[in-house]
């Protein structure tokens, strides 16, 4: 089926997915195939990051995250981070038009005072240059770590309780998904990880307590729109139940 015909049985099958996270993974095996430096994978996986920031926005998604770079990350080498880091603000100075043309609002989930202020300094600028469109936000997980990101919550939670803002009695689900770097968000409703792995790697584990899971081998500088979109049809028929019983039963 060609992307278009893929597409529009998206589409036509309604149960889009609101929110679509992704662990780009593979790049450097990808990057190892063909005989060149991990690095060449990144650089490759940049496509694949267009096209799903696009494929998501055609279809209708509200929320595409993906996992760029995270807590663990920093103990890479020092070449390949600098690399990474590169890129992340390439894409964000290359794309910010383009974003703002489609509506698309960009916005950063992690540690942030951790990136180098140059890659910092062009998020946090085109997090405001898009900060009024509303179609589509795209996150993008830096220097992210779940338990960390719980860490931050709870913490936050902590200093309310001790200024007397707070009873602990009070804290609920709703309360702790406020203080997470997701908030406002909704809850991812399908995860897709490539290159073939079975794991969750420190990535949203409050938020995906009943996200669907899509596990596909290609590796992340090859994925593209078509990939993206078996992913969403797979996903729209699947029947979830969030714990309950089918209701016809
Ligand atoms: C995993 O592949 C991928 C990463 C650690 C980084 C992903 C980053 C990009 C695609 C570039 C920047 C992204 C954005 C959103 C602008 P791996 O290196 O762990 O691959 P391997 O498992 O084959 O070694």
């Amino acid at each position: 089926m060609s992307e278009q015909q893929l597409k529009e049985q998206i589409i036509s099958g309604g149960n889009i997915p609101r929110h679509v996270a992704i662990i780009m993974d593979g790049n450097g095996r990808w990057a190892q195939e063909r005989g060149k430096p991990r690095v060449f994978g990144h650089q490759h996986g940049m496509h694949a990051v267009r096209a799903v920031v696009e494929g998501c926005r055609d279809v209708g998604c509200e929320a595409l995250t993906l996992y760029a770079f995270s807590e663990e990350n920093w103990k890479r080498p020092a070449a390949e981070i600098k690399v990474l880091m590169r890129l992340l603000r390439h894409y964000i100075e290359r794309e910010r038009n383009n974003l703002r043309e489609n509506d698309i609002r960009l916005q950063c989930l992690g540690r942030m005072e951790k990136v180098a202020p140059a890659a910092r300094e062009a998020m946090e600028e085109a997090m405001e240059y898009t900060s009024s469109c509303s179609s589509m936000v795209l996150n993008l997980a830096i220097s992210y770590g779940s338990r960390a990101e719980i860490v931050d919550a709870v913490r936050a939670l902590g200093r309310e309780i001790a200024t007397g803002k707070l009873d602990p009695g009070d804290i609920g689900e709703e309360q702790i998904a406020e203080k997470l770097y997701t908030d406002g968000l909704p809850d991812p409703d399908l995860l897709i990880r490539t290159s073939g792995e079975m794991r969750i790697s420190n990535f949203l584990l409050w938020q995906i307590a009943y996200t669907e899971f899509y596990i596909t081998s290609v590796l992340w500088p090859d994925f593209r729109k078509a990939d993206l979109y078996e992913a969403i049809l797979d996903f729209q028929k699947r029947e979830r139940r969030f714990g309950m019983v089918k209701s016809s039963v």
